[in-house]
């Protein structure tokens, strides 16, 4: 997610370097935004080197990519800790002259405020007012903490904690683009297939993969907020992320390739939109031992392996008037062709109408609570991208979901 982080003129100021390092470790990409009196509390080349971006004051730097307009357009939220009692009056009254207050005033992204202040600034009318006027426009604005202030006094005024405000703000924007997707998809039935197959060489024994399932899982639960009737085909998912899960929506455990298959083809004859995020083993064992296979002296071990079933190829063929498919590509690369060049052959070589995309070469993805792809749509003339989304996994579902949604609905 595209993140400004704008920092105005407090002591608190120095704050602001753990919460651009706790949003790019989450994977954001952020863009600090300091005012002039920002820059005298900590320098242009902390917020540099710690975002790997530029960072400007005023309005007339870069005026070829037009920045005080640009900025806020492109973000997908933005957050200002500290907020000083001046920048509060300044973006109340709607002034802009400064990179930060135009970026507010051209942004239609959720917009989070931190105030950190004097309690007596804090306390002013002018203050209350504005942070009243603030809040009925829509601006999150964040309860100061109380505390050990500059100087020998404490009192309500003190910046929280950045991993609070990292908290606050990524549920404001959480809860945003739940809104945007919400009743999406009423009357409509979703299908989604996640986690890994398993195929067994034995009773106690399978060949399978790393996926955890999390990210189906997050997606069926933004599919159920956007007001979707919703299947879910759980392909060995643990109990705690399916108990996570909102009530409503229709689970069915599924162990293997073929099992997988089976739900796939009933429930995608019904289905508006089919979601295809399982892992799927492209092999299975010829056999499977009846009973616990015994090591034989120091011999060796060699399985057969036979095909499985195109499983989203079957459903392409078989695909319902008005149906979207999407399907799920996770690769690696390889050293002749990168990973999202890989995906772009896929979509194309799969004919389904989407793809969500990501890069797991290095383990990333597999089981972490954070991600990043990029949904990828085809056309007459090949793959076109439709966005990229980075963070929670979460997050970043709700975000393709609302994509997915807004695609299948056109
Ligand atoms: C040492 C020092 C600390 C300050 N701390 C704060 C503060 O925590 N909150 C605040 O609202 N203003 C504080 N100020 C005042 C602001 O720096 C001043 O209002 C400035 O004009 C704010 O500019 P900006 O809102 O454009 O960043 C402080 C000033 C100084 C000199």
């Amino acid at each position: 997610m595209n993140i400004v982080l704008g920092v105005t003129g407090g002591i608190a100021a120095y704050k602001a370097a753990h919460i651009v390092r706790i949003l790019k470790e989450a994977g954001h990409s952020v863009r600090v935004v300091p005012t002039e009196s920002a820059l005298r509390f900590v320098g242009a080349p902390t917020w540099e080197a710690l975002s790997g971006q530029a960072v400007q004051t005023d309005v007339f730097t870069r005026v070829e990519d037009v920045e005080h307009v640009l900025i806020g357009q492109e973000a997908d939220l933005v957050l200002i800790a500290p907020a000083t009692a001046d920048s509060l009056a300044r973006i109340r009254a709607g002034i802009a002259d400064d990179l930060l207050t135009a970026t507010v005033l051209t942004t239609t992204a959720p917009v989070v405020v931190a105030p950190a202040m004097h309690t007596e600034m804090w306390f002013n009318p002018a203050t209350v007012d504005n942070v009243i006027v603030l809040r009925s426009r829509g601006v999150h604005v964040l309860e100061p903490a109380s505390g050990r202030l500059t100087g020998a006094d404490s009192g309500p005024g003190r910046l929280p904690e950045p991993q609070e405000i990292v908290d606050f703000a990524l549920s404001v924007h959480r809860e945003a683009a739940a809104q945007s997707a919400s009743g999406l998809l009423a009357g409509r039935r979703v299908f989604i297939s996640a986690g890994g197959t398993r195929e067994p060489l034995d009773p106690v024994r399978f060949l399978g993969n790393r996926s955890s399932g999390k990210q189906g899982a997050a997606l069926a639960a933004a599919a159920h907020r956007a007001g979707a009737e919703v299947c879910l085909a759980s392909a060995n998912i643990d109990s705690s992320i399916l108990a996570s899960l909102p009530t409503g929506i229709d689970i069915r455990e599924v162990e293997t390739t073929a099992q997988l298959e089976s739900v796939c083809r009933e429930q995608a004859a019904q289905a508006d939109i089919v979601i295809m995020a399982a892992a799927v083993a492209d092999y299975r064992p010829a056999q499977t031992a009846g009973h616990k296979m015994k090591k034989d002296g120091d011999a060796g071990l060699t399985i057969e392996l036979v095909q499985n079933p195109d499983i989203l190829a079957g459903l392409v063929e078989n695909r319902r008037e008005g149906q979207t498919i999407v399907g799920f590509a996770a690769e690696t690369g390889s050293p002749e062709t990168s990973a999202a060049e890989m995906a772009r052959q896929k979509i194309v070589r799969k004919r389904c109408d989407l793809l969500v995309f990501n890069d797991v070469s290095g383990g990333k993805t597999f089981g972490h609570d954070t991600t990043s792809v990029e949904v990828l749509a085809l056309t007459d003339t090949g793959a076109v991208g439709l966005g990229d989304f980075t963070g929670d996994k979460a997050d970043v579902s709700v975000s393709v979901m609302d994509t997915i949604a807004k695609h299948a609905v056109e």
